[in-house]
């Protein structure tokens, strides 16, 4: 009953990161998958998220199920983290998801419900995109988000697409640390995106992964979420904590639909959650307590706001340093983008090959597409990796 089924192609991340995982050398430096190292080397579990779990291990919540909609104080919580002062407004419909990806699962097949299923896409674009619009039985359709030959966004080739899609076409856009070429839109590219947006009834779908990542400041950083909020369309936002909060592996995220009109807004909660319980139900519970218990505390908040600042700054100080060590080895190219983008990714500009030699006689990993995650690099090998990267640059 199995021999149709086919090998299927395996994702350029995941491919990578688990070849980096089967070499066991000493020298070996893994900048693959979006997991934030500490300078340690190894996955920080944030200040923070301890605390939130001794409380909830003094006041156990149990294992029952929560409500398909998630957990209400999660949902709250998380709303307000990206949408600031208008998370209390009543035409926001929040779900959590499983985490990011989940969101996206469940944004694109809700607006198959809708009725829209065309999407424009900008490239490089996270791998995973393509699939998921795939699997909902929508239409990608492409644009440059990032010009790999002036090393910097291909703002004329998005506006061409936002002045050509038809009506009601969704776009996936990232609302900073753009995964994977650190390149983020200003705010007033921010400002003519929104506009045309509206003007052209588009629909968008505005992920937000890194939020804190690029600039340090959550709230600054979830800034066009607020702006696109203000502007009275209908939009989603699909939101993780996987990285802001540390909290891969427990698959923590929201699904939130603004609505403008109201009338519609109990349609929109019951086809969320009649999707919901196709797919799985309820969403996993721990790490929305977690993170739940971090949102009603002031004082949990404000320890998280530092943590990400911190996390900020040291992603900050290794741009640095890699680009000031490129600068010593006088490594032939422009090393100046490392400085300019932000979060977790450098897209570095090495070709397939350059991350081929590096892995075959370096025991570097990165992307196979040139996306360095900054993270994996820290005192104890920088200067290796950057002597590596001079190595396969100079040929
Ligand atoms: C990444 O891009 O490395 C992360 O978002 C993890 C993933 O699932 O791809």
């Amino acid at each position: 009953i199995y021999s149709k089924l086919q090998i299927e192609p395996a994702d350029p991340i995941i491919k990578v990161m688990v070849r980096s995982a089967q070499d066991s050398s000493p020298d070996k430096v893994d900048v693959t998958i979006g997991v934030y190292k500490d300078e340690d080397g190894s996955s920080l579990t944030f200040p923070v998220v301890k605390k939130a779990k001794e409380i909830l291990h003094t006041n156990d919540p149990g294992h029952s199920y929560t409500t398909m909609q998630g957990i209400p104080e999660f949902n709250k919580g998380a709303r307000d983290v990206v949408f600031g002062e208008y998370g209390k407004n009543d035409n926001i419909v929040t779900i959590q998801t499983i985490s990011g990806t989940g969101a996206i699962y469940m944004a694109t097949n809700f607006l198959t419900e809708a009725g829209w299923k065309d999407y424009y896409v900008g490239n490089p674009a996270w791998s995973n995109y393509y699939q998921t619009i795939d699997f909902a039985g929508g239409k990608a359709h492409t644009y440059t988000h990032y010009d790999e030959k002036a090393q910097k966004i291909d703002f004329d080739s998005l506006l061409e697409a936002l002045n050509t899609a038809p009506a009601n076409s969704i776009f996936l856009l990232q609302t900073c640390c753009h995964n994977p070429t650190g390149a983020d839109f200003s705010k007033d590219q921010w400002k003519t995106i929104g506009e045309l947006m509206k003007k052209n009834k588009l629909i968008p779908i505005l992920d937000t992964a890194y939020q804190g990542f690029a600039t340090g400041d959550k709230y600054e950083d979830a800034w066009p979420v607020r702006y696109f909020y203000e502007l009275n369309i209908d939009f989603l936002v699909c939101q993780s904590f996987s990285k802001n909060l540390g909290l891969y592996g427990e698959r923590t995220g929201a699904l939130h639909v603004v609505v403008q009109d109201r009338n519609l807004l109990p349609n929109v909660t019951s086809t969320l959650l009649a999707l919901f319980r196709k797919i799985c139900s309820f969403a996993p519970a721990w790490g929305a307590r977690i993170a739940a218990e971090v949102f009603k505390s002031e004082e949990l908040t404000k320890e998280w706001d530092q943590n990400v600042a911190d996390v900020t700054k040291r992603l900050r100080t290794i741009r640095e340093k890699v680009h000031q060590k490129f600068v010593e080895l006088k490594t032939p190219g422009d090393w100046s983008p490392v400085l300019v983008q932000t979060g977790l990714f450098w897209y570095s500009g090495l070709t397939e090959d350059h991350i081929e030699q590096l892995a075959v006689h370096h025991h570097v990993y990165a992307t196979t597409y040139g996306r360095i995650n900054v993270s994996g690099l820290n005192d104890a090998n920088i200067d290796y990796f950057c002597r590596a990267v001079d190595t396969v640059v100079r040929g």
